[in-house]
């Protein structure tokens, strides 16, 4: 029999246990991968479109050896999360402007990839079916990591001839080890995460494999992660390794403009638009690294990250602090309106979230 049941199916046997909470502990959730009950699978071979997909129960992927993905590193990921409210329901965020992320990463990458309405149904089916792994309001969230790669063979260098579209979940709460408390940066002047016409721009999987270096260096130092600088004049800042960066100066919030080397995030487009609902004049432009000497607070944005406190940034040996011991007013307030919307708790006038 088929490894795949469909949802209709799946759907009568989930929604019972998927009613209930999962049976863990809930206090305390780190960003470490925990399983849960099910995954989404949806194939397209070149030149056809993505049928309709599936949920399966959640396990290991066979893969040819000679798949795109395993041998070029032809592959994108996403990231987004589900809060559950008070009522019980489930709260998505913006899970279209990943979609159409997804689209644009999967052109560069000469990928074929679902449209933006197979994409979102497929996060909802997935979370629905995982129901009972959203943490309870106030623990943490459930994050969505939806994957395309090239599954099918390849030997010499080409687009692979068939496509894998999956998604899986895992319950999570704060993303570094230092939880709410701000974290600190170091600045890496001789690596570079991404260059000019490369693809720092999209959620290809090879531009995380190409921070490891630094960031665990940095990590072997007591640093909690790593902020990049431009390739070509090394001195305008770029992002960390998981996040984009912004920097607070008065009434300004200063972040890097998006072009080509940022990763366009959707926390950072969401807090831009947050921040001056509140007032404050933001720049998106090339921001020095040394303007960062003298702003009154930094801070990091990411779904993973979500909005994270800079308590230092060190750069060729000279540490500048921010506020070390929590947030600040300005970052404190942003992340508070921001997750309270994510969570349900205020009017969701932007039309962000998506309810289920
Ligand atoms: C996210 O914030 O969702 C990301 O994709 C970053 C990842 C390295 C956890």
């Amino acid at each position: 029999s088929s490894p795949f049941r469909s949802a209709a199916v799946l759907s009568d046997s989930y929604s019972a246990e998927a009613s209930e909470l999962a049976d863990i502990e809930w206090d305390n959730l780190g960003f470490g991968f925990i399983p849960t009950d099910y995954m989404y699978m949806m194939k397209c071979t070149q030149g056809g479109n993505f049928s309709k997909g599936e949920l399966q129960r959640f396990g290991n992927i066979e893969l040819s050896p000679s798949s795109g993905v395993l041998n070029y590193g032809q592959g994108l990921f996403e990231g987004l999360k589900a809060y559950r409210k008070e009522d019980g329901n489930v709260l998505l965020f913006r899970p279209e402007e990943n979609a159409l992320r997804m689209r644009l990463g999967a052109e560069r990458m000469c990928m074929l990839s679902p449209t933006v309405e197979q994409f979102v149904e497929a996060v909802k089916e997935t979370v629905l079916a995982n129901k009972r792994w959203v943490p309870p309001p106030g623990k943490g969230s459930l994050y969505i990591r939806p994957l395309l790669m090239g599954s099918g063979a390849v030997l010499g260098l080409a687009p692979a001839p068939e496509y894998t579209f999956l998604i899986f979940v895992s319950p999570v709460g704060n993303y570094f080890k230092e939880g709410v408390a701000p974290i600190n940066l170091i600045v890496e002047h001789e690596l570079h995460r991404a260059t000019p016409g490369g693809t720092g721009g999209v959620k290809t999987i090879g531009n995380y494999a190409a921070v490891l270096k630094a960031q665990s260096a940095a990590k072997a130092k007591g640093y909690s992660d790593v902020l990049y600088l431009d390739c070509v004049n090394k001195k305008y800042l770029e992002e960390v390794s998981s996040c984009n960066i912004f920097m607070v100066k008065g009434n300004v919030i200063s972040t890097p403009a998006i072009k080509g080397t940022i990763l366009p995030g959707i926390t950072r487009k969401s807090i831009i638009d947050v921040a001056r609902s509140q007032g404050f004049q933001v720049e998106e432009r090339l921001v020095p690294v040394d303007e960062l000497l003298d702003a009154d607070e930094v801070f990091c944005t990411g779904t993973a990250v979500v909005v994270s406190p800079v308590g230092s940034v060190t750069y060729k040996g000279k540490r500048v602090s921010y506020g070390e011991d929590g947030f600040g007013t300005v970052s404190q307030q942003l992340y508070s309106v921001l997750t309270r919307l994510q969570m349900g708790l205020i009017e969701d006038k932007m039309n962000w979230t998506v309810e289920l």
